[in-house]
């Protein structure tokens, strides 16, 4: 059977919106709001968030295109349209090798995210009593610790948000998510609006500002590059084959390139935001942007705690991130299940208890990260030091698996297959598409390579 006529077998969206809608809830999530103000703070802030937009720029807008690509071309699991692929331009089957790396890698990453969209949750909850009004800096830590040295405070969340995802997922992913996203990401870029109109208040404002955009370079070591260029990764959900399993079902008439400049513009533009947010809060309450993963736990109760109506705000937007961090989730187990479904004959219900209940399991891990296991860390003298379960985790999807499989998307899509073809399904703007193919046959992998090298100091 031809690909160039076939309709992939999940479904299909019902046009350019439903995508770029959900494409767009896949893209936005924790790792906006959550993720990058906290590495940010960790990587010192403007050099940082410079190296971070190159890399969304140079980086993951071509790998996004070449996904969507590959992913309507192919119209199947990304396991199989790698497979499929691979067999149509006589390449070795080693190929499908990166689908299974992407679904694996999304299962990882699904493990721990599931985790931190718990503590939302839990926060949501506080938010809506009221425990935040009037809370000073210390009060709000140790709100945030109290919670998170809790193992089963945690487990009960990390269990009800897996249940959450598995729900959505095993329903298929078209039904509902559109509509879902397309009113609540306006409200969540609303609500974060609101928070940096309130940054403005706090009398820290310029600095917050000037710590997010002024780039000071003396504070960037090749970690740090390697650490930005994996959230270019991790916040366009890429190298996995997320936004592959959602191209299978795009409509062929559709610009690629269009599509995913409102993605990526959509995302970057909610990470700013955030990061506007909460660093004047952070100067404003003498705390240090180096908090770790409890950053914006620690900031944004505070400004809740002060502002009118915070309590409102507050929860509405706790609720948001919880449900930006769903629409994220559902397309992290989306690609193993496609598979079991396609290749094991398995019910999407079936297939998304099974990698649910695995997912659920290795997240386990994580909860214990923050408390039980908070001890249990490991180094390699020179790399990296002190990681827990949680870390490794984290750094071994965003900062290796991802990065890696955007590398052979690119090298696959700029070298392996056909250049013709290539050119015939992205239709798009003559010089858009030289721009694009020079970037992804070139630029992307060969900057990846550098950024890698260096951070094992080869170079
Ligand atoms: N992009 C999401 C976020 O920023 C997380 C995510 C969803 C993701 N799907 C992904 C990350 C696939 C990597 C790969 O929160």
């Amino acid at each position: 059977m031809s690909s160039e006529f076939r309709l992939s077998m999940h479904g299909q969206w019902s046009g350019r919106v439903a995508f770029i809608l959900a494409a767009t809830g896949s893209a936005v999530g924790l790792g906006n709001i959550w993720k990058f103000p906290y590495i940010t703070g960790d990587n010192g802030g403007g050099a940082f968030v410079l190296v971070y937009l190159f890399c969304i720029v140079l980086i993951g807008i071509p790998v996004m295109m070449a996904e969507i690509f590959l992913g309507r071309k192919g119209g199947l699991s990304p396991i199989n349209t790698m497979g499929m692929l691979a067999r149509e331009e006589n390449r070795h089957g080693i190929w499908r090798g990166l689908g299974w790396m992407g679904a694996i890698a999304g299962l990882l990453i699904l493990s721990y995210y599931s985790v931190i969209a718990g503590w939302a949750m839990a926060y949501t909850v506080r938010m809506a009593a009221g425990v935040f009004v009037g809370a000073t800096a210390d009060g709000v830590t140790s709100i945030f610790v109290a919670l998170t040295s809790d193992p089963e405070r945690l487990l009960g969340w990390h269990t009800l948000f897996m249940l959450m995802t598995m729900t959505i997922v095993s329903r298929g992913v078209q039904h509902g998510l559109e509509k879902a996203v397309r009113f609540l990401m306006p409200l969540l870029l609303i609500m974060l609006l609101i928070l940096v109109a309130y940054a403005t208040t706090t009398g820290a404002f310029a600095q917050g500002f000037n710590y997010l955009f002024y780039p000071d370079f003396s504070k960037l070591t090749s970690e740090s590059v390697l650490v930005a260029m994996g959230h270019a990764f991790f916040t366009l959900s890429l190298g996995m084959g997320a936004i592959m399993a959602y191209g299978a079902y795009l409509p062929k008439n559709i610009s690629i390139a269009k599509t995913t400049f409102m993605i990526a513009g959509a995302d970057t533009l909610v990470a700013l935001f955030a990061g506007l947010a909460i660093f004047p809060i952070v100067f404003a309450n003498s705390m240090t942007p180096a908090e770790g993963p409890g950053l914006i736990f620690k900031t944004l109760p505070i400004a809740f705690g002060q502002m009118d109506y915070g309590i409102l705000f507050g929860t509405l937007f706790f609720v948001l991130i919880v449900f930006a961090a769903w629409t994220s989730a559902i397309s992290l187990i989306e690609p193993m299940v496609a598979w079991l479904v396609e290749n094991k004959n398995l019910s999407r219900i079936r297939a998304s208890a099974y990698i649910g209940v695995l997912t659920w399991f290795i997240g386990v891990g994580s909860v214990l990260s923050f408390n039980v296991w908070e001890k249990a860390t490991w180094s390699i003298p020179g790399l990296f030091k002190d990681l827990t379960f949680f870390d490794t985790l984290d750094g071994l999807t965003a900062n290796v698996l991802l990065p890696l499989g955007g590398l052979f998307i690119a090298i696959f899509v700029g070298h392996l297959m056909a250049k013709h073809k290539v050119k015939e399904e992205m239709n798009s703007h003559p010089l858009l598409y030289t721009i694009w193919y020079a970037l992804i046959r070139y630029v992307t992998p060969l900057l990846v390579i550098i950024v890698f090298l260096k951070a094992i100091k080869l170079i």
